[in-house]
């Protein structure tokens, strides 16, 4: 790796602080990193550790309590509704419980034109607009003809998993978070969605953070990893160093979860 990757996302000192006084949670504890245009990243840590509430603050759904944010290199800055519209054309996620994602009064036509929408594609043909749901919908072997005028909730999980993923293939954003978007669903399915993923970030360059528990996971889909203590980073660097040369005791614990990792890696055990 070398220093002429372009920075996509970074951060100085971000923290989160929850509550007040004795009731008082530092969630994220001034965390400092550095993503880079088309790069992989794992952020690894126990249940508990701040995961999730740090992806909220890097979406922008929740503020930060101190520390800063930079897209592309300058300060984010996301202080009205039409500046974090602008910023979530840029950076999308999807959850671990894909149902939360969706509108449920939207028939998936209205999700999947929304897309259209954001992308600047409001006022194309309906003709050409239906070909783009019908080629997102392909890409992850969804049918839209079998899917048009239904609700997200009419579908199987792993088709609503799968969904997600067209969605993403209308909006291109430039950073997806994944927030363990594989735990809820079957070994198969699971191998399937990072495959689609993988591929998507191949297709449109992405920058993809996946934040998860599990190690095994970081080692074989990263470049970079990033390990998460209560709040704090206690390790970072390429997948390699990290998990082959763990520093820490807290990743050597993690790694105790999965013996076989040293091995070839097997897909259908995923
Ligand atoms: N809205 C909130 N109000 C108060 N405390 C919160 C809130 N959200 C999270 N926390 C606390 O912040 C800490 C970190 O939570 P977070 O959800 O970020 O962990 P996580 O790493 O995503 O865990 P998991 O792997 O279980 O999803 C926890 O102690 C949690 O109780
Ligand atoms: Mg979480």
């Amino acid at each position: 790796m070398n220093d002429e990757r372009k920075l996509c996302l970074s951060g100085k000192g971000l923290t989160k602080v929850f509550g007040l006084g004795r009731q008082k949670t530092v969630a994220v504890d001034h965390v400092d990193f550095a993503f880079h245009e088309g790069e992989i990243i794992s952020i690894v840590g126990e249940s508990g550790s701040g995961k999730t509430t740090l992806a909220k603050m890097l979406l922008g759904l929740i503020g930060e309590t101190e520390g800063e944010v930079y897209f592309q290199g300058v300060k984010r800055d996301i202080g009205s509704q039409k500046k974090k519209q602008n910023y979530w054309k840029q950076i999308q996620a999807i959850f671990q419980d894909p149902f939360s994602s969706y509108n449920i009064f939207h028939k998936i036509d209205e999700v999947l034109l929304d897309c259209i929408r954001m992308r600047g594609g409001g006022k194309l043909p309906h003709a050409k607009k239906v070909e783009m749901m019908t080629e997102a919908c392909s890409f992850v072997n969804l049918k839209f003809e079998e899917l048009t005028n239904k609700y997200p909730f009419e579908l199987s999980g792993g088709q609503q998993q799968r969904l997600m993923i067209a969605r993403i293939f209308l909006l291109k954003p430039k950073i997806l978070l994944a927030d363990e978007p594989t735990s809820m669903i079957d070994a198969c399915s699971r191998a399937t969605i990072l495959d689609f993923l993988m591929q998507l970030r191949d297709e449109i360059g992405m920058t993809l953070i996946f934040i998860t528990h599990d190690i095994g996971l970081a080692y074989y889909v990263s470049d970079t990893v990033y390990i998460m203590e209560k709040g704090k980073f206690v390790e970072s660097g390429s997948a390699d160093e990290v998990i082959l040369n763990p520093q820490q005791p807290y990743t050597r614990r993690l790694l105790n979860d999965v013996p076989k990792i040293h091995e070839e890696w097997d897909l259908s055990t995923v």
